[in-house]
């Protein structure tokens, strides 16, 4: 067990730093971190473990190969794919990277794994991949794939390729698809954050469209015992959705929000809709609960007064994000790694 070797990327962003923090608590592996930094990388969520001699961090891409081959002179068995870009926004005004990531990189993450016969392969997929829901329904496992932003579009043909793998070369691949997270580390640009730190700064709350769009939000905690479950007793070529069980309109998050920080609701600003806007996500959870045994846990009014409670404290981290100050400080603090 002290030998193992686990590969995570992507973490230093938003979930797979809570699943870094996770793995080094719960178990004895040697956890190996590669992150290319971009925009949404920060070595600052992991400082507390940099310290610990069962951690390493990478900076690189897991779009080339020759970073790859670095990282993969550790003998890794096992494997978690965070390393996306992740916003939807950001997806519409400038879909290239998401391309090149999402797509290309898992492909070369998965020859990389199948050369060097890891154990498991954990792709971290997301519930978008099935489109979006009328008022009636949940995603199972088994509803078709119908992305409608290139994020999503991108992540679907990433778990695309991935099976292919199970199913051509028999490689231990699992696939989670989990709803909208929130909790702590959370980039400010996502809705909850990016209105906990507006209304800090009393500065207006964007809602698209008619705020009524549905997202089902669970704790990033619950998410990593998940992903902890899905990698120790998931089935190869077998998907798990993952889901808070959790409904909420975007106006009734903003105005739990306004209510918690106890802040007017004229700071709201209805603005322009997102174009082709999901409308609903809903998950069904039976089959992780029914086949490994897992379930959501944090109580949702709960999550989201530790959340609120964690950016109050942490009023640095965010600003020098929003301020864009990190950014040149970190690309000239590991410019030569
Ligand atoms: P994030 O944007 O906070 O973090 C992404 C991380 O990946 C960053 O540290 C970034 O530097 C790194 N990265 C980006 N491109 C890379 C590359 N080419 N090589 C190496 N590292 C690279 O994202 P997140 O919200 O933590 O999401 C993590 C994963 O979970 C993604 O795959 C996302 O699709 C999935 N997911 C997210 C949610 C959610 O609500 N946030 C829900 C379901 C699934
Ligand atoms: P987001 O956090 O971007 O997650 P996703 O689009 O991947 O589900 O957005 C969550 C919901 O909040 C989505 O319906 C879009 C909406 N939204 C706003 O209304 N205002 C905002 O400023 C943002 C970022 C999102």
């Amino acid at each position: 067990m002290a030998e193992t070797f686990i590969l995570i990327t992507g973490g230093c962003g938003f979930i797979g730093s809570n699943f870094v923090r996770h793995m080094l608590a719960k178990y004895r592996y040697n956890v190996v971190n590669l992150d290319k930094l971009t925009y949404a990388g920060n070595p600052e969520n992991l400082q507390d473990v940099e310290k610990d001699n069962r951690y390493t961090f990478i900076r690189g891409d897991i779009a080339e190969k020759s970073d790859l081959e670095k990282v993969f002179k550790l003998p890794i068995e096992l494997v978690v794919n965070f390393a996306a870009e992740s916003h939807v926004d950001r997806s519409i005004i400038d879909p290239d990277t998401f391309i090149k990531t999402n797509i290309n990189g898992t492909f070369q993450l998965l020859e990389m794994a199948k050369k060097k016969n890891v154990k498991k392969f954990v792709q971290i997929s997301t519930d978008e991949v099935y489109g979006s829901l009328g008022k009636e329904g949940k995603f199972s496992e088994d509803t078709s794939l119908a992305p409608n932003s290139p994020y999503s579009a991108s992540k679907t043909s990433a778990d695309v390729l991935a099976m292919s793998y199970y199913k051509t070369y028999n490689m231990p691949v699992v696939i989670t698809r989990c709803s909208n997270n929130y909790g702590p580390y959370q980039f400010p640009e996502k809705l909850i954050p990016l209105i906990i730190t507006n209304a800090l700064n009393d500065i207006e709350l964007p809602v698209y469209g008619d705020g009524l769009n549905i997202r089902d939000w669970i704790h990033v905690k619950d998410h990593c015992e998940a992903i902890d479950t899905v990698l120790h007793k998931g089935k190869e070529g077998n998907v798990y959705n993952i889901g808070g069980d959790n409904e909420r309109t975007n106006m009734e998050i903003v105005k739990l929000i306004l209510k918690l920080l106890d802040k007017p609701e004229t700071l709201i600003k209805y603005v322009k809709d997102r174009p082709g806007h999901d409308r609903r996500y809903a998950i069904d959870g039976a089959k992780i609960q029914r086949e490994l045994g897992f379930k959501p846990g944090i109580d949702f009014a709960q999550g989201m007064e530790d959340t609120i409670q964690w950016y109050r404290e942490n009023r640095r981290w965010w600003e020098r994000i929003k301020s864009g100050a990190y950014l040149e400080y970190y690309k000239n603090m590991y410019e030569n790694r």
